[in-house]
């Protein structure tokens, strides 16, 4: 087993989004979670790009974490999983009304982090970099569109 595959076992367990349609609630506090985790290997990742000497393990682990989340986006925004559920979410209702637009910017994600994997494999430092900058670019369009903003 690769070191990669261990690590997402460790921050990814298979649950809740892999394949299913989720119940309302289930999606919701799904998706905040798993967004958090992104979150959380995105600032991960570049935190150690910033370094002169990143750390090719965890360059590794948080693209991966990355491009493993994104692909389960699509089972988290079930019909009336939005602010009608009456459950805290700073999901907009235009995900559902522009689901292609929404979904487009979701697949631009999926085939962008792909990419990161790539070139993180591949060694380039530089390049992973500037393709993590691109994959940032995917966060903030789809979040100032489709995401209530924080307070
Ligand atoms: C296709 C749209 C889309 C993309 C792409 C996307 N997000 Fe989000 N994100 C959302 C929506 C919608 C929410 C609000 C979810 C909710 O509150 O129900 C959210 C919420 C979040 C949250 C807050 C989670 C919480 O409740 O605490 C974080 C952190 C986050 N996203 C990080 C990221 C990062 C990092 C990326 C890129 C690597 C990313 N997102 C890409 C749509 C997206």
């Amino acid at each position: 087993m690769c070191v990669a595959t261990i690590g997402l076992g460790l921050l990814a367990p298979a649950g809740p989004g892999w394949g299913q349609q989720l119940d309302v609630p289930t999606a919701i506090a799904a998706r905040k979670d798993a967004y958090r985790e992104m979150g959380a290997a995105f600032k991960n990742l570049n935190d150690e790009l910033r370094k002169p000497k990143p750390i090719p393990f965890l360059v590794k682990l948080n693209a991966a974490t990355i491009g493993k989340t994104a692909q389960r986006i699509p089972n988290w925004f079930p019909a009336g999983s939005g602010p009608s559920s009456g459950i805290k979410t700073a999901a907009k209702p235009e995900i559902w009304t522009k689901r292609g637009e929404f979904d487009a910017i979701q697949g631009k994600l999926v085939a962008d982090a792909a990419a990161l994997d790539k070139l993180v494999a591949a060694g380039d430092m530089k390049a992973v970099a500037a393709q993590a900058r691109v994959v940032g670019g995917d966060c903030k369009a789809c979040h100032d569109k489709f995401r209530v903003p924080e307070d």
